[in-house]
């Protein structure tokens, strides 16, 4: 029985060792280093009451951290391909806000992969240059991570413009101001575009914690173009399931559902800390007293996924 169990428990072991190592084949590393955070103490970003050492282990500046999610009905792209999962909202990303709500925006210019930047003059007056390079799709396929590239194909849908293009201006923007994505946070044996990587896998774990559509629905509230929704119906909803009241945002003078940020303190990394849901601190943009559509998609803009 003893061997038989140990006998099962080896061929098991290297059966998922092949398999393992077969999928890994091309796949390089993205971890940065985080040796030093081992002896660090983390408190909550925004809530810790001691400077912070080391801007790897915790996020300094940005920690009011949003991940940001749309709720389109087209993409405009629908001909060449670009549609939105069926019964799913999508990623716009993961910002980092300043404890007050404020934000910095193109924190590093040597980090500018965005082909369309907005604002192209930053506030202090400095001018962010379109990126003419190989888009980030050429990053991802370098790290041999086809997994990651479609994924984000199906989740995080760009409107009016391509999918690369979007992303390149979620990393530029805004992970460039999140220390824990700063290249020196990877150590000697960083490899370029190896943040950009890691920036995308953290901003789908953050996604995956929220899935708006089936929170909604589980209050029934789903799409329709017949039915409409109160802001307080919406919130209620994504209250219920998060512990928080997120921002949501409205097209057309407040009665269209177009967007939903979730709020965050974050103890640890951006990449592997633990995300504390908050209220929002921003006020909806969707009317407080009115009616307000969630509409179905356009069918041909959208398709079955998973
Ligand atoms: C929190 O950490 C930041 C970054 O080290 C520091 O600027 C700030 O003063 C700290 N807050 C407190 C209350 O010590
Ligand atoms: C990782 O960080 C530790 C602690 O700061 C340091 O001693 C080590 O040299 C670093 N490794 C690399 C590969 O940068
Ligand atoms: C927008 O909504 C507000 C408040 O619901 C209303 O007072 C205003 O007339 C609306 N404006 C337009 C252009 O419809
Ligand atoms: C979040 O908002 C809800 C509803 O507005 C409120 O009841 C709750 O006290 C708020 N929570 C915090 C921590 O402020
Ligand atoms: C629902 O209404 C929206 C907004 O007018 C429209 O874009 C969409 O095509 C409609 N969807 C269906 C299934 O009728």
């Amino acid at each position: 029985m003893v061997v038989s169990f140990i006998l099962a428990a080896s061929l098991l072991g290297a059966v998922s060792s092949t398999i393992a190592s077969s999928q890994h084949h091309s796949i390089i590393h993205t971890f940065p280093n985080l040796t030093a955070c081992a002896s660090e103490t983390l408190e909550y970003s925004c809530e810790n009451t001691t400077a912070v050492k080391d801007s790897c282990c915790s996020v300094v500046g940005g920690g009011l951290v949003l991940q940001t999610q749309f709720w389109d009905t087209y993409t405009g792209l629908e001909k060449k391909g670009q549609l939105l999962p069926k019964d799913t909202w999508t990623i716009h990303g993961l910002w980092p806000d300043n404890c007050d709500g404020s934000f910095d925006q193109y924190c590093d210019l040597s980090r500018q992969y965005d082909p369309n930047p907005s604002p192209a003059v930053l506030p202090d007056g400095t001018h962010v240059p379109p990126y003419k390079g190989p888009s980030v799709e050429t990053f991802i396929n370098d790290f041999g991570r086809t997994d990651l590239l479609e994924y984000m194909n199906t989740y995080w849908i760009n409107q009016g413009g391509s999918n690369e293009e979007f992303w390149g201006h979620e990393f530029s923007k805004h992970a460039t101001c999140t220390s824990t994505f700063d290249v020196a946070c990877y150590g000697s044996t960083y490899k370029k575009h190896q943040d950009v990587i890691n920036f995308f896998d953290s901003v789908i774990r953050a996604y995956k914690w929220y899935p708006t559509w089936d929170m909604l629905a589980a209050a029934g509230i789903t799409p329709s173009n017949k039915t409409t929704y109160t802001l307080s119906q919406f919130q209620n909803a994504l209250k219920a399931q998060t512990g928080a009241v997120p921002y949501l945002g409205c097209a057309q003078n407040g009665t269209v559902l177009s967007e939903v940020w979730y709020f965050h303190h974050v103890k640890g990394s951006e990449q592997y800390g633990h995300f504390k849901t908050l209220n929002s601190t921003t006020t909806s943009t969707c009317t407080a007293t009115g009616r307000i559509h969630y509409y179905e998609r356009t069918a041909t803009s959208e398709r079955v996924v998973g």
